[in-house]
C-alpha cells in the first residue's frame, strides 16, 4: 500500500485501434503520472458493451487496448494495468451510486443525449444511460485523486465529483473527490476531413482519423490530404482556419515545440508543408508505438498475466472500498 495520491484512467475498447486523439488528449498523460501517483490504468470492457459488437471482436480489442496502454509507457511494475470486468467491484458499486443519482442529471449527460439521438432512442440501451454512473464507479472505487481524460469527459468527471460528495455528505466522509486531469491544449483533436468535429472512433469520414494501429504510410497520406481552409498563411485561428489550427496543434504536440515557435517557422511556407511536417512527426512517434504494441500482442501469454497482477492489485482495493460502502449504506455483512 503506498501513501502517494492516486490516478485512475480508462480507455473503452471499442476500436481495432485507438486514435492520435485517444493519444494526445489521454493515453500520453498516463505514464508521467506513474512517478507521483499510484496508478491504476486499464481498460473500459463494459463500457463498451453498450454498443453492438460481436464477442469476437470485443475479445480481441480487449487484449489490443491493453497492449496499446503498455506501449505507451504504461509500466506494469508500477501501475495496476486491468481489464475493468475483471474486478466486479465497478459494478457493486455502480449499483449503489445509481440509487443516488437523479434520472433528470443522468438524462442530461450530453454524450448519452448525443448518442440516443444518433442512435434512436429504442437503440439506446439502459447501459448507454448508465453509462456515466459506472464511470464514476470506476473511479471512486479507487479515491483516485486525478483522472487524465480528453475535454469530452469533462461532464462525466463532474457527475462523479458530484456522487462522491452526495454520498459522503448523506453517510460520512467516504470517497476523495477527483479532479480532472485535461490537458487543455490537446483535449480535443478534431477529425483531419472535418475540423469542425472531434475525432472519434464512430467517425463518418475514415480517412479523418488516424488509427495508431494502421500501417504509418497510411496515415501519412490522411495527414497530407487533410482538410485544410480558405487562404494560403499558417496562422493560428481556431475560429476561422479550424484546419490549420489542428495540424498546428498535433504537430505541437509531437515535436514539443509551442503553436507561436511553429506559426514562426512556417513563415512564408504552405499547407503542403504544415502536412508533412506533421505527419512525419506523427510517424516518428506513432511508428514504434505501433511496433511495441504488435510485439506486445504476440506474446498473448504474458500481457494475460499482467492483466491478471493488476486485477489483484486492483482488487485489493476495490474490495475494501465495496466492503465500506456497503456497510455505510446499511447492508449487513454476510455472517
Ligand atoms: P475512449 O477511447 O472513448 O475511451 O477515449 C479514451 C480517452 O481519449 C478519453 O479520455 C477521451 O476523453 C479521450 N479522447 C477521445 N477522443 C479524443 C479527441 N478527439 N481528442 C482528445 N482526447 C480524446
Ligand atoms: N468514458 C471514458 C471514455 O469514453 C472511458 C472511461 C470509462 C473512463 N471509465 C473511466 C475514463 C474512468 C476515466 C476514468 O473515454
Amino acid at each position: 500500500m503506498s501513501d502517494k495520491p492516486r490516478v485512475l484512467s480508462l480507455a473503452q475498447p471499442t476500436a481495432d485501434s485507438l486514435h492520435i486523439g485517444n493519444y494526445l488528449g489521454a493515453l500520453r498523460q498516463w505514464p508521467p503520472l506513474q512517478d507521483q501517483y499510484e496508478a491504476f490504468y486499464g481498460v473500459a470492457d463494459l463500457h463498451a458493451l453498450t454498443v453492438d459488437v460481436e464477442p469476437a471482436v470485443l475479445r480481441k480489442r480487449c487484449l489490443a487496448s491493453a497492449a496499446q496502454l503498455i506501449a505507451a509507457g504504461v509500466d506494469p511494475t508500477r501501475s495496476a494495468v486491468f481489464l475493468q470486468s475483471h474486478v466486479p467491484e465497478h459494478t457493486q458499486l455502480m449499483w449503489v451510486l445509481s440509487c443516488l443519482t437523479g434520472f433528470g442529471q443522468a438524462s442530461r449527460m450530453t454524450q448519452f443525449k448525443d448518442k440516443s439521438a444518433r442512435h434512436g432512442s429504442d437503440a439506446a440501451n439502459v447501459g448507454l444511460f448508465n453509462y456515466p454512473i459506472l464511470m464514476a464507479a470506476d473511479i471512486l472505487l479507487y479515491n483516485a485523486d486525478r483522472v487524465p481524460v480528453g475535454e469530452d469527459q469533462r461532464q462525466h468527471l463532474e457527475l462523479t465529483r458530484d456522487l462522491a460528495q452526495r454520498f459522503n455528505a448523506r453517510y460520512s466522509p467516504t470517497f476523495t473527490v477527483p479532479e480532472p486531469h485535461i490537458v487543455r491544449s490537446v483535449g480535443k483533436i478534431m477529425d483531419l476531413q472535418d475540423p469542425t468535429a472531434k475525432m472519434s472512433k464512430t467517425s463518418s469520414s475514415p480517412n479523418g482519423v488516424v488509427d495508431l494501429l494502421d500501417e504509418p504510410k497510411l496515415n501519412a497520406k490522411k495527414f497530407r490530404s487533410a482538410v485544410t481552409d480558405s487562404g494560403r498563411d499558417i496562422v493560428f485561428d481556431e475560429q476561422n482556419k479550424p484546419g490549420v489550427a489542428n495540424l498546428l496543434i498535433i504537430l505541437a504536440a509531437f515535436t514539443g515545440r509551442s503553436v507561436e515557435d511553429l506559426v514562426e517557422g512556417f513563415a512564408g511556407k504552405g499547407y503542403g508543408d504544415l502536412k508533412v511536417a506533421a505527419a512525419d512527426a506523427a510517424g516518428a512517434e506513432v511508428t514504434p508505438f505501433r511496433e511495441r504494441t504488435l510485439e506486445l500482442l504476440g506474446e498473448k501469454t504474458e500481457l494475460e498475466q499482467i492483466l491478471a497482477d493488476g486485477a489483484e492489485k486492483a482488487r485489493a482495493v476495490a474490495s475494501r472500498t465495496i466492503a465500506k460502502v456497503y456497510r455505510k449504506v446499511g447492508l449487513l455483512r454476510r455472517g
